[in-house]
């Protein structure tokens, strides 16, 4: 029960990495609070956990839009009275050669995966700042934040911005006991791949992991269940990969 008592704000919660997070939170015995943009799933998730005997509600949140992160953490001190742990990780991802990118495409994927963790770590820090709550801010960036991928140029600048941005808001936030951390997953399995798991392209995408297997959206979840604890107090500022060996 690393997280006992802890209440943590999960973006992009109602599917993939962000439910796993629920889940192994919830076991940890943190309240969690599921935000999504995804009502249905959001509110299958929080029944799932709750069938788990853990505490949790949905908010339904676009985080591509400050004010909804505000309400957001307002709504989590509303119900819960504090906030411990904010996991900026609602994020999309599609594959389009440079060339053919249009900007609005482009503008789509920076408003969710790059505003959206400025947005997250805007509304949490000042709240944590305001109530002297010593929390932590994780932030979801990817191996494509460290290495180029071909066709996803908007999603490699999102996620590379994620990863500066975490080590800058951690020099910031420390003085106010704020830890920030990144996470960088490699090829993991959830929705995001369904497409390619309909072509029949896994074998190729997963073989650059020197597993050659998907991770799974529990890998990811014990790590970020570890950084939000107490244990992981002297780990501020860097981007933890979790890749199955894919940038070794
Ligand atoms: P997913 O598609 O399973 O889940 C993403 C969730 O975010 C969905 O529930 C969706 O409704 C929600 N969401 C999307 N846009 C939103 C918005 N504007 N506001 C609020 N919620 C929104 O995806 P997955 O794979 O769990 O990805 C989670 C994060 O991990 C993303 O940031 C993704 O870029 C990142 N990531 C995923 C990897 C993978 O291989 N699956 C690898 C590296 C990073």
């Amino acid at each position: 029960m690393r997280l006992k008592d802890k209440v943590a704000v999960i973006t992009g919660g109602a599917s993939g990495i962000g439910r796993a997070t629920c889940i192994k939170f919830i076991k940890e015995g943190a309240k969690v609070v599921v935000a999504d943009f995804n009502e249905t799933t959001g509110v299958e998730t929080v029944k799932m956990l709750k069938e788990q005997g853990g505490e949790a509600v949905f908010k339904k949140v676009d985080v591509s839009d400050f004010k909804q992160l505000e309400d957001l953490v307002n709504f989590t001190i509303e119900t819960y009275g504090r906030i411990d742990t904010m996991f900026n990780n609602a994020g999309i991802g599609f594959s389009t050669p440079i060339l053919e990118l249009e900007p609005t495409d482009y503008e789509r994927i920076i408003k969710i995966n790059q505003d959206g963790v400025y947005y997250g770590i805007l509304a949490a820090g000042r709240k944590m700042k305001e109530l002297d709550i010593h929390g932590t801010i994780i932030n979801t960036s990817s191996i494509f934040g460290f290495i180029a991928n071909v066709n996803t140029f908007s999603y490699n600048a999102s996620k590379g911005a994620v990863r500066l941005m975490t080590q800058t808001a951690a020099l910031e936030l420390a003085e106010y006991g704020i830890r920030v951390v990144g996470i960088a997953p490699g090829i993991v399995d959830t929705p995001i791949y369904d497409t390619a798991r309909e072509k029949g392209l896994t074998d190729l995408i997963t073989d650059k992991q020197m597993t050659k297997k998907f991770t799974q959206p529990a890998d990811i979840a014990n790590v970020v269940a570890f950084l939000a604890s107490d244990e992981a107090r002297a780990i501020t500022g860097t981007t933890v990969l979790v890749d199955d060996g894919y940038t070794s």
